[in-house]
């Protein structure tokens, strides 16, 4: 059996698990500093790392006692060192060597994006089949992936613009929904109409390319169109002594909510739907935070012409079990970064951005 360590500290979740032969997870501890972030509507950087300073080692501690191993019984460190926030990803990237170092472990640095891929690895069952498209939908990220081995990405497509996570988060903040907006959304849409508002869709014909900044001035503008004359504190909040009532009482809230949603959504399953019949992909696969949202899973499923795999929805979002997962099949590859391993906020999964000939 092969235990890996996995690390991972890229934004606002300092997290390490223990995972035995990329598929049986051991223990997954996460710390989200999420509750500290929502009074800036965003991960507020500086922030982020200085919180990860502090918890880093209780939160490796604490995944080597709940799996019961020791460091004799790990074969390897995975450590996520990109794409993300330099200052946090340094905490995770250090911690990891320092334990490395110390423990005569061999470290492996592993892609955030593939890490989230590796998701899917996690859901029980057989592994999805190649070759398979990936959508990678997260905060910081709208990929599409083409994934014809382990360790063998192409990159299709990406966002021209907003990450489809980012574009829920601004979303959210401009209906008055908490932070972060992806699941704060989902709920609200619950209660509404995906037809009630003409959302633009840019579908950007001939490329697997996405972009949101056009529906998210949508929003905006239908936002401003519900704002009271000469008023301008944001959703949900009323002037200090004003009594003027809060916007959030006046903005159908539930049915933008559904309207966006179902714009996002549409993009993302038509255009992953459309490469997966041309380049005849056995596997649909999905991942990153968005991934965790039920219209998205349910939409692909029904629209994909081939098996759609999805990470369990506790795994969708930042979390260290898919950094060891993903490390496995590194270190199974008989891949070991060197001590010099850095932090790259800007890694790239795979460079090139023509599609594979079949
Ligand atoms: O993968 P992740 O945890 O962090 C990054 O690597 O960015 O993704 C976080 C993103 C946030 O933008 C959040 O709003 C979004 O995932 N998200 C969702 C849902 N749950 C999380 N978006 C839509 N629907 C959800 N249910
Ligand atoms: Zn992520």
């Amino acid at each position: 059996m092969t235990l890996i360590l996995g690390i991972e500290t890229s934004c606002d979740e300092t997290a390490a698990a223990v995972v035995a032969d990329g598929q049986t997870i051991r223990s997954n501890v996460i710390v989200s500093q999420v509750e500290i972030h929502r009074r800036y509507g965003g991960v507020f950087p500086e922030v982020a790392s200085r919180q990860h300073v502090l918890s880093i080692l209780p939160v490796i501690g604490q995944a080597m006692a709940e799996a019961e191993v020791n460091w004799d019984n790990l074969e390897a460190i995975a450590v996520t060192h990109g794409p993300g926030l330099a200052g946090s990803l340094l905490v995770g990237v250090n911690a990891a060597k320092g334990l490395a170092w110390g423990r005569r472990l061999p470290l492996v640095g592993v892609n955030h994006i593939e890490a989230h891929i590796y998701g899917s690895w996690l859901a029980g069952g057989p592994p999805p089949k190649f070759p398979l498209v990936c959508l990678v939908v997260s905060g910081g990220h709208s990929e599409l992936i083409w994934m014809s081995g382990h360790g063998q990405y192409r990159r299709l497509g990406g966002t021209l613009d907003d990450a489809a996570g980012e574009a829920f988060d601004k979303v959210g903040r401009l209906l008055g929904l908490p932070y972060p907006g992806g699941p704060s959304i989902q709920r609200a849409a619950r209660g509404g109409s995906p037809e009630a508002f003409k959302l633009p869709r840019a579908w950007l014909p001939g490329s697997y390319d996405f972009s949101f900044s056009g529906l998210k001035t949508a929003v905006l503008q239908l936002v401003q169109k519900y704002q009271p004359e000469g008023d301008s504190p944001p959703a949900g909040k009323s002037r200090a002594g004003s009594s003027q009532p809060a916007l959030i009482r006046v903005l159908p809230v539930a049915n933008m909510a559904a309207s966006f949603q179902a714009a996002v959504i549409d993009v993302l399953v038509t255009k992953t739907v459309q490469a997966a019949q041309d380049l005849k992909a056995e596997t649909v696969v999905l991942a990153g935070g968005v991934a965790a949202n039920e219209l998205l899973r349910a939409e692909m499923a029904r629209n994909s012409p081939v098996p759609v795999r999805c990470p369990p929805l506790e795994l969708c979002t930042d979390n260290a079990a898919i950094v060891a997962t993903a490390g496995f099949f590194r270190f199974q590859a008989g891949e070991r970064s060197g001590w010099d391993l850095d932090v790259a906020p800007g890694l790239r999964l795979a460079i090139e951005q023509n599609a594979p000939t079949s």
